[in-house]
């Protein structure tokens, strides 16, 4: 079902996207692969069609799961939750590590004490075959303890001709800020990857799929109303599916499921900026309002702030909204943020 909410597992149910799947398939003799793209464009769908279609054994380990700031104790317990999910694939190369513990449906790993195995230790064992190690959400590693799993991506890249790491992300800046191919002092500094970005739908495109996702559901939809919503939900494919959904299931008002998706949209950019400061949140509200240059940004930021801010400190505030993947060059990325940046 195309208007199915969640994440699509099965190539009968993702529409389109064969293009990136072929790249990612081509690609996979390289140790490191990234598939970016904006929130709700269909990352994760990718993922999980290409691994479950593709005939190596995987890991998938879904990096929302970690709190800010997690411990390495968190981080292994996410490890060995991932190991056990992925157990049906990965039986074969899991069975003969000894400092891993099989009981059951369950794995268990230690991360200190006499059966300590490291993560780069654990990766030369499952190096044993052919594997694939996949990362959802991958900038969410970051925090004070990713230098463990830094040390053994870049341990396993350099070692493991036998792994390759696929890494998705939504907020593209944090994801290469976290592995740190560009920064001296990262494990990874100097190695290369392969990326594959997901790219809004075009509104053939749009216009194809929510005709497809309506037919299957065996709906007739006016095409008013179709033009409409591809012009509203501007190719991202996740709100695209959320109108579907709604609409079959009784909400037949654009406008109504408009307001939804920008109360969610809401809460997503104050989630994105929490921790950090609210001048970020100040410079999407004047974005949204209009201020569409350098000096028309600052000057709103100014007034709404009673107080001048210094050139460097507007450029941190661009570069941070840019690396979370929210605006480029004073526009948004997704016009539903657009609209719901003006309520935060
Ligand atoms: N090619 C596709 N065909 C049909 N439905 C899709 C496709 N891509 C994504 N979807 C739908 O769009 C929504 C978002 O997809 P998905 O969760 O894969 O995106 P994402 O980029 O991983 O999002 P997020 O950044 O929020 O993690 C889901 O409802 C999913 O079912
Ligand atoms: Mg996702």
């Amino acid at each position: 079902m195309l208007f199915d909410e969640r994440p699509k597992v099965n190539r009968s149910d993702l529409f389109d996207r064969e293009r990136e799947l072929n790249e990612l398939k081509e690609k996979l003799d390289k140790p490191l692969l990234l598939l970016t793209g904006i929130r709700r464009i269909g990352k994760t769908s990718v993922l999980n069609v290409f691994l479950n279609e593709s005939k190596t054994p995987f890991i998938l380990i879904d990096a929302r799961s970690l709190k800010r700031n997690y411990s390495v104790e968190d981080l292994y317990k996410l490890i060995a939750r991932s190991l056990s999910s992925s157990l049906s694939n990965i039986y074969e190369v899991l069975k003969n590590i000894k400092r891993i513990k099989i009981l059951g449906n369950e794995i268990e790993i230690a991360w200190r004490g006499k059966d300590y195995v490291s993560l780069s230790e654990l990766f030369d064992e499952l190096n044993s075959k052919r594997v694939i190690v996949a990362v959802d959400e991958a900038q969410l590693l970051r925090g004070p303890n990713s230098i463990e799993i830094k040390n053994a991506i870049a341990h396993s890249y350099d070692y493991n001709r036998n792994i390759t790491f696929i890494l998705t992300g939504s907020e593209a800046g944090l994801l290469y800020q976290f592995l740190g191919i560009k920064d001296q002092n990262s494990p990874l500094f100097g190695r290369s990857y392969h990326e594959v970005k997901l790219e809004r739908f075009d509104k053939e495109t749009s216009k194809r799929f929510l005709e497809k996702g309506f037919s299957e559901a065996n709906f007739n939809v006016e095409q008013k109303i179709i033009d409409e919503a591809v012009d509203e939900f501007d190719g991202i494919v996740g709100w695209l599916t959320y109108f579907g959904s709604r609409w079959i299931s009784g909400l037949r008002d654009i406008n109504e499921v408009k307001k939804i998706a920008i109360s969610i949209a809401k809460s997503e950019i104050i989630n994105a900026c929490r921790g950090r400061s609210t001048r970020l949140l100040t410079a999407l509200k004047c974005i949204a309002k209009g201020s569409d240059s350098w000096s028309s940004l600052r000057s709103c930021i100014e007034s709404v702030e009673g107080r001048t801010i210094s050139s460097s400190v507007l450029d941190n505030v661009i570069r941070s909204l840019e690396d979370l993947s929210l605006i480029k060059a004073y526009s948004f990325l997704d016009k539903i943020y657009a609209e719901a940046a003006k309520e935060v």
